[in-house]
């Protein structure tokens, strides 16, 4: 077809659309594997749950499979009323949803018109950009000050903004806000503005150290909380998650959102997740002994990386991230390497099983010798 057809044909798409780069999620694992030579790999490159299904998960999805021919009750009252007791707050506040993903672009179509101007730190997750610049707004970035959010200049740029997302923990860097630094971050934000804050990983931390924005909700101040079961909970494959906002945004969202966005086998695990508080508690302090251990052993590395609160680890095992990237996939490890979110001689590792990071850490011993052979001076050719 000719070039000339294709772009007659990007005139009829809204102007903004036009220059936005739509997420690559790159090749798949099994053309990775076969492109490398390798039996399979581990996933470490993208956050996903490594520890298995909670308890009774499994068996509420196969019992809800029975209903599959009916569309999930719309209002999702029982699913709407459960979180909202889990979460802490009134049914009222819930809006669920397939994912923060989702709740990412229902955000910029509430909140966004042509022109808008939101502020994002940088680095953190690719979605908000891509979101928002489809929305026709202007993005400031707000770089992070060694790896931590920069509150003040956050709040400082957001004079005339509409919105600002704070990822929290952040993704790639793992650092969390304390609740002292989130108050005076949200008392210094201009009346004009919105905070959304993206708490996919906040379930990895023990609840006391979080900020409590349920009472930011109910205090009605201008917050929009997102929250998602793909992570601490490992349902990213089956789409569930929820936004927690004051009311009278609710109804805004669902004005936007489709009617039936979330599947009925999502909804029966999630609410399954739910049901047994002591087996998620028990999950997030496996994950976090798991993270202390890959965080020593990158010590006994030497090997620096950055303290993380969520279910990964930024290393930076400087050089050329491209390199390591490539040195793990040889040995079955698949991470992210950090020139992909600005970050060149970082690689982000999503954190496994105890025994899974055990020989994550003797590859990457053996990336790193073989990378240090490399750089080594070639001997010069003897004469004759
Ligand atoms: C910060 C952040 N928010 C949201 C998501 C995606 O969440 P969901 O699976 O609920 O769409 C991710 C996934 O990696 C993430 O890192």
């Amino acid at each position: 077809m000719p070039t000339d057809a294709r772009l007659d044909m990007r005139k009829f798409v809204r102007p903004a659309l036009r220059s936005v780069r739509s997420y690559d999620p790159g090749p798949s694992v099994a053309d990775l594997a076969a492109q490398y030579g390798v039996d399979g790999l581990h996933k470490l490159n993208w956050n996903e749950d490594l520890f298995g299904l909670l308890p009774g998960v499994g068996e509420a999805v196969n019992l809800e499979l029975s209903r599959a021919a009916l569309y999930p009750e719309q209002s999702y009252s029982d699913f709407r009323r459960l979180v909202a007791e889990w979460a802490g707050t009134d049914a009222s506040s819930i809006v669920p949803a397939h994912g923060i993903q989702a709740l990412v672009l229902a955000v910029a179509s509430v909140f966004l018109e042509p022109g808008s101007k939101v502020v994002l730190p940088a680095p953190t997750y690719g979605l908000y950009r891509q979101a928002c610049a489809a929305a026709g707004a202007e993005v400031v970035d707000v770089p992070t000050r060694g790896y931590r959010l920069d509150l003040e200049a956050m709040a400082e740029a957001a004079r005339g903004a509409t919105m600002v997302f704070v990822c929290d923990p952040n993704n790639p860097t793992g650092d969390a806000l304390s609740p002292d630094s989130w108050s005076r971050f949200l008392d210094a934000l201009p009346d004009s503005c919105v905070a959304i804050a993206d708490e996919a990983y906040a379930d990895y931390m023990a609840p006391e150290d979080r900020p409590d924005r349920m009472a930011d909700v109910r205090a009605g101040r201008p917050v929009v909380v997102l929250r998602t079961f793909s992570k601490l909970f490992g349902l990213a494959g089956l789409r569930l998650g929820y936004a927690v906002m004051h009311p009278d945004l609710a109804s805004c969202f669902d004005a936007v959102q489709e009617p039936f966005n979330v599947n009925r086998l999502a909804l029966a695990a999630g609410t399954a997740c739910l049901a047994d508080p002591g087996a998620v508690e028990a999950r997030r302090r496996e994950v976090a002994a798991a993270r202390d251990q890959l965080e020593k052993s990158l010590l006994e590395l030497a090997i620096p990386s950055w303290p993380s609160q969520a279910n990964f680890v930024l290393a930076e095992p400087g050089g050329d991230d491209a390199a390591w990237y490539e040195g793990l996939i040889r040995r079955g490890f698949l991470v992210r390497p950090g020139s992909e979110f600005g970050l060149p001689g970082h690689l982000r590792i999503t954190v496994g099983p105890g025994e899974l990071m055990t020989r994550l850490a003797s590859a990457m011993a053996e990336v790193r010798d073989e990378l240090a052979g490399r750089s080594r001076p070639q001997e010069p050719p003897r004469p004759g």
